[in-house]
């Protein structure tokens, strides 16, 4: 709701604007010719002469038609805090005309009419319905304009946003493990280490994870830390630091890196803990929720399986 004030902002300038526009022509046309003459109103540049002819008829109506035109548009759509007589359909109910609710309304009907398709894909088991090309394209399409922001438009990834098209999964990468990590969210909590190691216990741990993964380290830091892996990092990462999909904790014996393998990072990392946080999406989406999530996981497990071939096809 507006303000008094700006409800009387509004009304001054939008009527006093278009019953402007009325006095306007009506003080022009007053005491014009009705005929056609030579006569001119004395302007002449270079030879072109200007005739004082009434306004043309055609021209004066227009404008007259333009006037009435905004009335009924002001009365149609509203202005302000005044409702217009138009209606549109939202849940089932007229409802006044804003374009907010108009928006509503058009993405409403469409999902009505795309619901039985919806509905017949998330029937479909994942493995199968990657084989399905139309639902591969919307799911791409709700890839691209809900998750790409994070993950990049080919699922890439990106420093602390996981590539999706590689079969390397932090939370797992079974059908339901995809959908759950949609439908629900995820929250990876790495606690700083800095309270447990120091900083010269960072400086070998650091040393330690990347021996894990075969970079090169100082084997002598990498000793000392060896102890306390078993200690402080082994309940989520695992004794042999594989990582552990219940956690989100990655493992840390491969090539790829959420955050990244320098020693800058992994220090970093150690030093000051990390919190990735994928957004819960059952949250998000108020409309054919479970069968977007459906479509839009099967999207993201066709990145790296082939589909399954029914002996039905
Ligand atoms: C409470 C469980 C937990 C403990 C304890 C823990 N971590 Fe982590 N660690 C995680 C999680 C979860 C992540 C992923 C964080 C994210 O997704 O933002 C992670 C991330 C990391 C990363 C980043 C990996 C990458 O791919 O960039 C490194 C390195 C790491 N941890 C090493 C350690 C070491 C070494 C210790 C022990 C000193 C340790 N962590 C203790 C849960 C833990
Ligand atoms: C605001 C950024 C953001 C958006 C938007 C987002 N994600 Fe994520 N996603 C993340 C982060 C961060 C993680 C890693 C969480 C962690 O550190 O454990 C993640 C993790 C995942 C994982 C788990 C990957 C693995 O290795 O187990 C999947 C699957 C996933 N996202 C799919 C999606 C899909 C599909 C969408 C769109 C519907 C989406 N994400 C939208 C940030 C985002």
């Amino acid at each position: 709701m507006l303000s008094t004030f700006w409800q009387v902002w509004i009304t001054v300038i939008t009527l006093g604007s278009i019953i402007g526009c009325g006095i306007l022509i009506m003080y022009t046309s007053r005491g014009q010719r009705k005929e056609e003459t030579d006569q001119t109103t004395g302007h002449d540049y270079d030879g072109i002469q200007e005739l004082d002819n009434p306004l043309p008829r055609w021209w004066v109506f227009m404008f007259w038609g333009t006037i009435v035109f905004g009335f009924g548009y002001l009365g149609a759509y509203g202005y302000g805090n005044f409702k217009g007589f138009l209606t549109v359909e939202v849940d089932g109910e007229q409802v006044t005309w804003t374009s907010h609710n108009q928006w509503k309304a058009e993405v409403q009907a469409f999902e009505r009419e795309i619901e039985p398709l919806f509905n017949e894909w998330a029937a479909t088991p994942i493995p199968e319905l990657i084989g399905n090309d139309a639902a591969m394209q919307t799911g791409h399409r709700l890839f691209k304009s809900n998750c790409s922001v994070c993950h990049g438009t080919a699922a890439q990834g990106a420093k602390g946003f996981p590539n999706l098209a590689d079969n390397d999964w932090l939370w797992g990468g079974s059908p339901e493990r995809i959908v759950e990590t949609i439908a629900k969210g995820r929250q990876g909590i790495m606690p700083s280490q800095l309270p447990m190691l120091g900083e010269e216990g960072i400086a070998d741990m650091t040393n330690y994870v990347r021996s894990l993964s075969g970079l090169p380290h100082e084997a002598d830091a990498a000793e000392r830390a060896a102890p306390k892996f078993q200690q402080f990092c082994m309940a989520c990462h695992g004794a042999d630091g594989k990582g552990n999909q219940w956690l989100g904790a990655p493992n840390l014996t491969d090539e790829t890196w959420l955050y990244g393998g320098s020693s800058r990072e992994i220090a970093f990392t150690l030093r000051h803990g990390r919190h990735g946080v994928m957004p819960n999406f059952s949250e998000i989406w108020d409309t054919l929720t479970e069968q977007k999530i459906h479509v839009v996981s099967a999207y993201v497990y066709s990145l790296s399986n082939e589909p399954e071939v029914t002996s039905a096809q």
